[in-house]
């Protein structure tokens, strides 16, 4: 695979699990590495570590659901690079899973506003600066989202990361003419904070690998869909999840 060499790369939630795997992957390959998240002292850390290596990192704090934060850290990009060639719109939340006369409204909400709606402004406000460069979106969605998959019961989660697949569809097929390249992933049980003190075992069975993924396994499929090697990919929904949606 190529090198990212001057390449601009904005990662949102690169301050933990599948965002900071791709964060260190991407500034290791020579991109100039965007980490976006809320939590500063992590951020900073991470930044730190990877600048320590002699590799590019930078990071802004930002909430992904607020636009504001979100206008003011594209700004604060194009200020300090100029440009910006790969977004990957990773930020995301899975609140407990609760049936739904549980589930406390705000949760609802705060999950469509992360996922989703975070989703939707990052790439509004990057868009323009992609077309620029003939440059490429890759969303995070999960098997969760699949129309074929309907485990557990995450019902908000699911919903949200069903319709980043659809709003994925919809850029891929509106943006190629400009020259963006948009396309979604769905890792399937990968081992990182979000899994919180749900048993790995458990989850490990129902997967045909018969292991959860690590972080590391969705930054590499990441970055092969940021290259030329993906050239001709746009509107791809991309299990990497061990077969566990089979
Ligand atoms: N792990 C899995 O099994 C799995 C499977 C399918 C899909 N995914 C998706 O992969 C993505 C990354 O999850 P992960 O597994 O790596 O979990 P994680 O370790 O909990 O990381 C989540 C990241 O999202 C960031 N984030 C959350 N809310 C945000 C907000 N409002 N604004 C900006 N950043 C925000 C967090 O950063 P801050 O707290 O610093 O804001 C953190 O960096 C999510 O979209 C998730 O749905 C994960």
């Amino acid at each position: 695979m190529e090198n990212f060499r001057g390449k601009v790369v904005v990662i949102t939630g690169a301050t933990s699990g599948i965002g900071e795997a791709t964060a260190r992957y991407f500034a290791h390959e020579d991109a100039k590495t965007v980490l976006v998240g809320r939590n500063k002292d992590k951020g900073k850390k991470i930044e730190m570590e990877i600048r320590q290596q002699g590799q590019e990192a930078y990071f802004i704090p930002c909430d992904v659901s607020n636009e504001n934060e979100v206008k003011d850290m594209v700004n604060n990009v194009i200020d300090k690079y100029g440009k910006i060639d790969i977004l990957f719109n990773n930020a995301g939340v899975m609140l407990p899973s609760k049936e739904i006369e549980r589930m406390p409204v705000e949760d609802w909400k705060k999950s469509i506003d992360i996922n989703l709606t975070g989703t939707f402004l990052v790439s509004r406000y990057v868009k323009p600066y992609l077309v620029k460069e003939k440059g490429t979106i890759i969303n995070n969605g999960s098997i969760a989202g699949l129309q074929h998959y309907a485990a557990g019961r995450s019902y908000a989660y699911s919903a949200t990361k069903a319709a980043v697949i659809q709003f994925s569809h919809q850029m891929a097929k509106n943006y190629g003419e400009e020259g963006v390249r948009v396309n979604c992933i769905c890792p399937g049980i990968i081992q990182t904070p979000i899994l919180g003190d749900r048993d790995p075992k458990v989850y490990a069975e129902r997967v045909p690998l018969g292991r959860l993924g690590q972080p590391e396994e969705v930054a590499k499929v990441v970055a092969f869909l940021a290259s030329d090697d993906a050239s001709y990919l746009t509107g791809v929904v991309l299990p990497i999840d061990g077969g566990a949606s089979l």
